[in-house]
C-alpha cells in the first residue's frame, strides 16, 4: 500500500483539487484507493457527496478504538472509497498529543489497511503541527501544490527546513505547479527559473481553469463532468508522473 499526502503549508493550493482527481484517477485505472479526508473543512468529503462526520467521535478514532473500516464509505465511483472528516479534526493536534507516541498514530491506524487498498491519498490540511508530522511519518511522498510565486517558494522552503530538521530525509517530496496562470509575469518567471534549482520539481502542472472550481458546483471530480478540457489533460499527466515516479 503507497501513502500519499497531498500537503502544504499554505491553504487554497489545490490540495483537494489533487487529492480528488488523482485518486479518481488511480481507481478508473483499477487501483484499489482510499481518500481520507483530513481537513475539518471536509472539501474532500463534499466532493465525494459524503456528510463529513466520524461515527463515534475522532477520539475514540485516533485512540485506536474503532475500526478505521467501520468508518470508510464507497464512493460513486468504482474502487474508490473515502475517511470523511470530522468537524472535531479542528482538535486533531490536542488528541494525538493525548495518545502514546503521537507522531506516529495515524500510520500505526492506517497499517491494518493495507490489504485493502493499493493507494491512499491524505488530503491534508494547511498548516505545519502535530498532524502535520504524523502525515509526514505515515506518508511514503508528499505531493506539493505550488503557486508559481516568491511566497509559495518561501513556505517550500520552510517545509524542506522541517523534513531534515526532523531526520525526514526518507520521505519524497514532489513539489507541481498549481493554479499557474500564464498571463502573470511572476508565475511564467518562476516556471522558468525553478526546475533548474529544484531537481524534484515535477514536469507536470495544473493550469488555472474554471473547470477546476466547477468541482464544487457538481460535487463530482473534474474528469467526470469536463474530460476533455486543458485540466483534466492536465491532472491525467500529472497521475502519471506520479504514478510512474512511485513505481506503482
Ligand atoms: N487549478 C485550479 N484552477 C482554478 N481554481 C482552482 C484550481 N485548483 C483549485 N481551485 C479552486 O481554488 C479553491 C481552493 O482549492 P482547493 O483544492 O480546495 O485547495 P486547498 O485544498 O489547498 O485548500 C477551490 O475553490 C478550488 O475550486
Ligand atoms: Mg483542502
Amino acid at each position: 500500500m503507497h501513502i500519499l499526502g497531498v500537503y502544504n503549508i499554505k491553504g487554497g493550493v489545490g490540495k483537494t483539487a489533487t487529492a480528488v482527481n488523482l485518486a479518481y484517477l488511480a481507481a478508473r485505472e483499477g487501483l484499489r484507493t482510499l481518500v481520507w479526508d483530513l481537513d475539518p473543512q471536509g472539501a474532500a468529503s463534499f466532493y465525494f457527496r459524503i456528510k463529513p462526520k466520524v461515527k463515534g467521535g475522532s477520539k475514540k478514532m485516533l485512540r485506536g478504538k474503532m475500526d478505521l473500516d467501520d468508518l470508510i464509505k464507497g464512493t460513486d465511483y468504482e474502487n474508490l472509497d473515502l475517511m470523511p472528516a470530522d468537524f472535531s479534526y479542528r482538535n486533531m493536534d490536542l488528541l494525538l498529543d493525548q495518545t502514546k507516541k503521537p507522531a506516529m498514530r495515524l500510520l500505526k491506524l492506517l497499517r491494518p489497511l493495507s490489504y485493502e487498498y493499493d493507494l491512499v491519498f491524505l488530503d491534508c490540511p494547511p498548516s505545519i503541527s502535530l498532524v502535520s508530522e504524523n502525515i509526514f511519518q505515515a506518508t511514503d511522498a508528499l505531493l506539493i501544490p505550488t503557486i508559481p510565486t516568491t511566497l509559495s517558494l518561501r513556505t517550500y522552503r520552510q517545509l524542506l527546513d522541517f523534513v531534515t530538521n526532523n531526520g525526514l530525509e526518507r520521505l519524497r517530496i514532489m513539489p507541481f505547479f498549481s493554479m499557474v496562470d500564464r498571463r502573470k509575469r511572476m508565475h511564467t518567471e518562476m516556471m522558468e527559473q525553478l526546475p533548474d534549482h529544484y531537481d524534484e520539481l515535477l514536469r507536470s502542472n495544473i493550469p488555472y481553469a474554471s473547470d477546476v472550481e466547477r468541482m464544487g458546483v457538481y460535487r463530482q471530480p473534474l474528469l467526470e463532468y469536463a474530460p476533455n478540457g486543458t485540466a483534466a489533460n492536465a491532472y491525467e499527466s500529472l497521475w502519471a508522473e506520479v504514478r510512474a515516479d512511485i513505481g506503482l
